[in-house]
């Protein structure tokens, strides 16, 4: 692989290249991570059930882990995420005698967790997902239901990055969700980071998770999303990034290996996604992979109990796939 091209140093005058990792990725994926990525994310390890799993008993430990790892290779880091509907904790949104807690009460917890999260790391994560996916996927609703929406109100967002913004000023604070290139789902995006920016809530970014496939979404709906939302003058990060080899509808599970007909196909795409991406520089200033290879993905079990995937641009033993050389020579 002496010849490979690192393709984070491909992308120098672009965006930087990310990868989500988790303490196991960290380990075993480590020179390919040292290789082609200048900028990491922690796939699950900070998230708030993980980070605060009884209240007030951080567990900083992976986190930590990951930290290190980044300052010692010279990668930048994503933080995610703040504020979710899932990977929460049970006592988050409870009184010590079950009863659900008052808005007050939650905007404290909110604020604390906040606080003592970008306080440790201040200076040290250049972006955050401080709201990830508040938007519902259900045309006839705005919101998405959620206990954060429940108690607080709408405003949880706001409050979410103002106390973001106080914790680290200097950090990029993010809105990220999936589904963002979908005409209707694009359009509930746009007005709520609209909202934000019109009240000046600190918001600086949308992220754009591309949680895509052979097939969907379009390029046209890409690019209508990315000039959607570059059009209110914040910067856009790609933060999921992962090309399915099954479209939704197709539930097959028998594979134990991609075809050569899906490896043309996502090379071809990831082709395409990339030509755009670059169009785009002004804007975009990250794409991160939701993984380093195919060696590990959280699609090997979605939407179909058992099934692999292949979603990333390296083989499941590092090996460069056709996907690579399509975006590292262009
Ligand atoms: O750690 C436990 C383990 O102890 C237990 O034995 C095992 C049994 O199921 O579960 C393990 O936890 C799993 C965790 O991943 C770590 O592997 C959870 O069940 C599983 O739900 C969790 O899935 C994560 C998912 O978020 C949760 O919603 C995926 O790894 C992670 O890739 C995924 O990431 C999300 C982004 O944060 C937000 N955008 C969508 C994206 C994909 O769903």
């Amino acid at each position: 692989q002496l010849n490979t091209p690192d393709l984070y140093q491909v992308y120098k005058n672009f965006f930087t290249i990310g990868a989500a990792v988790n303490s196991k990725t960290l380990e075993s994926e480590k020179e390919l991570l040292k290789k082609h990525y200048n900028s990491l994310t922690a796939e699950n390890e900070m998230k708030f059930e993980l980070l605060q799993p009884e209240q007030g008993n951080f567990n900083f430990a992976n986190a930590d882990k990951l930290v290190a790892f980044a300052n010692e290779n010279n990668m930048k880091l994503r933080g995610h995420t703040l504020v979710w509907h899932n990977q929460t904790t049970e006592w988050l949104f409870q009184n010590p005698d079950g009863t659900q807690v008052n808005r007050e009460i939650l905007l404290q917890r909110m604020e604390e967790h906040i606080s003592t999260v970008l306080g440790r790391y201040k200076g040290q994560f250049y972006s955050w997902d401080v709201v990830n996916e508040a938007i519902s996927d259900d045309d006839s609703e705005y919101l998405r239901k959620s206990k954060w929406l429940d108690i607080i109100g709408e405003d949880f967002i706001a409050k979410a990055f103002e106390f973001a913004h106080q914790a680290d000023p200097n950090a990029s604070l993010f809105y990220n969700d999936y589904n963002e290139s979908h005409p209707n789902k694009r359009e509930r995006i746009y007005r709520l980071v609209k909202s934000l920016l019109d009240k000046d809530v600190p918001i600086h970014g949308v992220g754009l998770q591309a949680h895509w496939n052979v097939h969907d979404p379009s390029l046209d709906d890409i690019r209508a999303a990315i000039e959607r939302y570059a059009s209110l003058g914040v910067q856009l990060q790609i933060t999921e990034m992962d090309v399915s080899m099954f479209s939704w509808d197709d539930r097959r599970a028998d594979l134990t290996q991609p075809t050569e007909e899906m490896l043309h196909l996502q090379a071809e795409r990831y082709d395409q996604f990339f030509r755009v991406f670059r169009e785009y520089k002004e804007v975009i200033s990250n794409v991160t992979f939701w993984g380093a290879n195919d060696s590990y993905t959280w699609l090997n079990d979605f939407p179909v109990r058992g099934r692999k995937n292949w979603p990333f641009v390296f083989g499941e033993n590092g090996v460069p796939k056709e996907s690579f050389w399509r975006i590292a020579k262009f």
